[in-house]
């Protein structure tokens, strides 16, 4: 595995790779890496000549400084994650500088609306800061294919927005969630959850799947309520937000269409640490 720690290694790397004609397959990440990643790169490898990942903390894509600082690093951990993992080629690691030459500030993007909803709402300027860094890794990997986990939904569709409406020459692909054994999908920020945190995060998906069951068969606004209600009842656990939305524009719905596809989406606080997830409605 190639570890390329600058702008200048991973564009040689990259020009070499394309005057063999080898397909690139991308999966960023922020590090701190684990099973869900793997299914990533699984996903890469099926598709493509080569797999290339990154390993980059933005900090334009967070709005808590306190969860930037918190934020697990490990380079080390991670660079030997990948190497056992066996299904990487070239790991990029770039510095701040290297990203944002000049400045560490986002663009500024319209994502068709995808943007105010929910995360975007909650967290403004976050996914400026996504697309900012997104956009400038494709610019410099030059994947044919990319790869983002279903687990930050409303981040893969607007990740695809950008592409389009920026007309770059890669196709984004979702991964499902990868789960871990009690349902709590896999997440970097898992790992400062307590051993009782981690267990009682479980509440989280299964009431992502009681929804899924009353969906259709009670209204909306009952199944909210049921939602508040069960998060009332474990004090450790903070409900942020549960909002059944269309899965297309992702605005929250009160009503369903018979045609449209609908999608839980649920963020819960335990202690500080912010868990996210959600699930197709069927
Ligand atoms: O999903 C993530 O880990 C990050 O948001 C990403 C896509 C690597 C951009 O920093």
């Amino acid at each position: 595995m190639e570890i390329l720690k600058n702008k200048k290694s991973l564009e040689d790397y990259v020009e070499r790779q394309k005057e063999m004609g080898k397909r690139i397959g991308f999966a960023p990440t922020m590090g701190a890496l684990h099973k869900g990643h793997l299914s990533l790169y699984e996903a890469a490898r099926k598709e493509n000549d080569l797999v290339v990942s990154s390993i980059f903390v933005n900090p334009t894509q967070f709005t808590n400084a306190l969860d930037l600082e918190k934020y697990p690093r490990n380079i080390q951990k991670d660079i030997d994650f990948l190497q056992n993992s066996g299904w990487i080629d070239a790991v990029y690691i770039p510095e701040v500088a290297d990203l944002y030459p000049e400045k560490t500030a986002s663009k500024s993007y319209q994502f068709n609306g995808l943007e105010k909803e929910m995360e975007g709402a909650a967290r403004p300027g976050h996914f400026d800061g996504v697309g900012t860094v997104v956009e400038t890794l494709f610019r410099q990997v030059k994947p044919d294919n990319a790869y983002f986990g279903e687990k930050d939904f409303q981040q893969l569709a607007i990740i695809r927005n950008l592409a389009a409406q920026l007309k770059l020459p890669v196709k984004i692909h979702g991964v499902g969630i990868y789960r871990e054994e009690n349902g709590l999908a896999m997440s970097s920020r898992n790992e400062r959850l307590s051993p009782a945190e981690r267990a009682a995060s479980k509440l989280i998906y299964e009431t992502l799947q009681k929804a899924n069951g009353w969906f259709r068969v009670v209204s909306i606004p009952e199944i909210k309520k049921r939602v508040s209600e069960i998060f009332s009842e474990e004090p450790v656990m903070i409900l942020e937000y549960f909002k059944i939305a269309d899965e297309e524009t992702l605005k929250e719905t009160d009503f369903f269409y018979k045609d449209r596809n609908y999608r839980a989406f649920i963020v819960v606080n335990v202690n500080d640490v912010r868990l996210i997830d959600n699930l197709h409605l069927d």
